[in-house]
């Protein structure tokens, strides 16, 4: 079956073109045509990602990159199925990419999958965007759980059985992406800041002095610059929100407020201290996903791991997640390319809803957009 799939949740066009062959159990996939467009660049001088020009920069992208998909796989008009992003996401944006699918749906005569952003998140640990891969279930074991990380979500799911998630825990205010977005901005860093405080937060760390070298008063961390005016001595600690709340729920605003405080007290900040606050933040942040998401390992006796999202790109991250693991828990990753937004997970995760629910597909024109959809 050869299956086209649009991604236009947030700021990223996508479409990919693939063969998929198999049942849900083994599953495989040929890339034939794999495009993206990012519209970083437009949104940088907002700070953040607008919506209404992220809608307007998906309706000029589409078509450029249909042709170049259609071109690169050599195929036309045999195509079998559409896979599009329905949500969660930003609602003009994903209206653009349902639009698209609509349209193509009309003119190819093929039926159109919907499918849930999240899902395509854990399922893109198992593309690759190049060339073949295949999913076969008998090599992973259940229960999963699934740490999904991006600019919109930060959540715990428990998978127990293929393709059937429960909402272990939920962020109850920012994403973690958002979080590292955020503080960036506060730091004068460009957007999307995640990769930028990981950028400084790796220049603090190779520096010993940096990395709190300072003789800590009272054997305990302060909360302020131990010894303001040299910044090799200062000796930030950021708090860890939700460490001592028993659910698996996260919270990062109060942990951007605080930096927020911190930059403040401290005034002019140099590349230095910068630096140094990113680090802290990145520690605070990926050590509250490192401790829920290991009590999580614990109770539910976890045999896979799964992390997806734009934040899966996170060196530290990726690190911290495989000294809880260990050997005795599978620990899977998205490649750099595929932790981000992309049109092959949806394509993945298409299919395979395909084939579990055949004969059960909605008619194109009922598909509407769901800002935002449950997993
Ligand atoms: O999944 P994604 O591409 O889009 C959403 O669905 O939100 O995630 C984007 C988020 C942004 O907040 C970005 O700052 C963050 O992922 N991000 C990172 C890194 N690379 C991207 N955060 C921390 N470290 C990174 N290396
Ligand atoms: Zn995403």
């Amino acid at each position: 079956m050869i299956i086209l799939s649009i991604e236009t949740s947030c700021d990223d066009t996508g479409i990919t073109i693939m063969e998929a062959t198999g049942g849900i159990k083994n599953t495989s996939f040929k890339v034939l045509a794999h495009t993206s467009n990012s519209q970083i660049k437009q949104h940088i001088p907002y700070g953040g990602v607008v919506p209404m020009l992220a809608k307007r920069e998906h309706l000029k992208n589409l078509p450029i990159l249909l042709e170049k998909t259609l071109k690169e796989a050599k195929r036309n008009l045999s195509l079998n199925l559409i896979a599009v992003t329905y949500g969660p996401g930003l609602e003009p944006a994903l209206w653009t990419g349902i639009t698209f699918a609509q349209e193509l749906a009309k003119k190819w005569k093929v039926p159109i999958i919907p499918v849930n952003h999240m899902e395509g998140h854990i399922l893109s640990v198992f593309g690759k965007v190049e060339g073949k891969f295949s999913i076969k279930l008998s090599d992973y074991e259940f229960p999963m759980l699934a740490l999904l990380v991006s600019g919109g979500h930060t959540q715990l799911v428990l998978i127990k059985k293929w393709l059937d998630y429960e909402i272990l825990g939920e962020t109850l205010d920012d994403a973690v992406g958002e979080a590292f977005d955020k503080v960036a901005r506060m730091l004068g860093l460009p957007y999307p800041g995640g990769p930028e405080i990981s950028r400084l937060a790796e220049i603090a760390r190779k520096i010993p002095l940096l990395r709190g070298g300072s003789k800590r008063r009272g054997g305990k961390k302060s909360t302020s610059p131990a010894t303001a005016g040299t910044p090799q001595e200062e000796n930030f600690h950021l708090p860890r929100p939700m460490f001592y709340i028993k659910d698996f729920n996260f919270s990062f605003s109060g942990l951007k407020t605080a930096v927020l405080y911190l930059i403040r007290k401290i005034g002019k900040l140099d590349k230095t201290t910068k630096s140094q606050i990113a680090l802290e933040f990145e520690k605070a942040a990926v050590e509250c996903l490192i401790y829920k998401t290991k009590k999580a390992i614990e109770e539910y006796k976890i045999k896979t791991v799964i992390v997806g999202g734009g934040v899966a790109a996170n060196k530290y991250l990726r690190s911290e997640m495989k000294k809880i693991t260990g050997r005795n828990i599978k620990l899977l990753f998205p490649t750099q390319e595929l932790s981000g937004d992309n049109s092959l997970m949806i394509g993945i995760a298409g299919y395979l809803q395909y084939m579990k629910n055949k004969g059960k597909i909605p008619s194109p024109s009922s598909i509407k957009a769901d800002g935002g959809l449950k997993l």
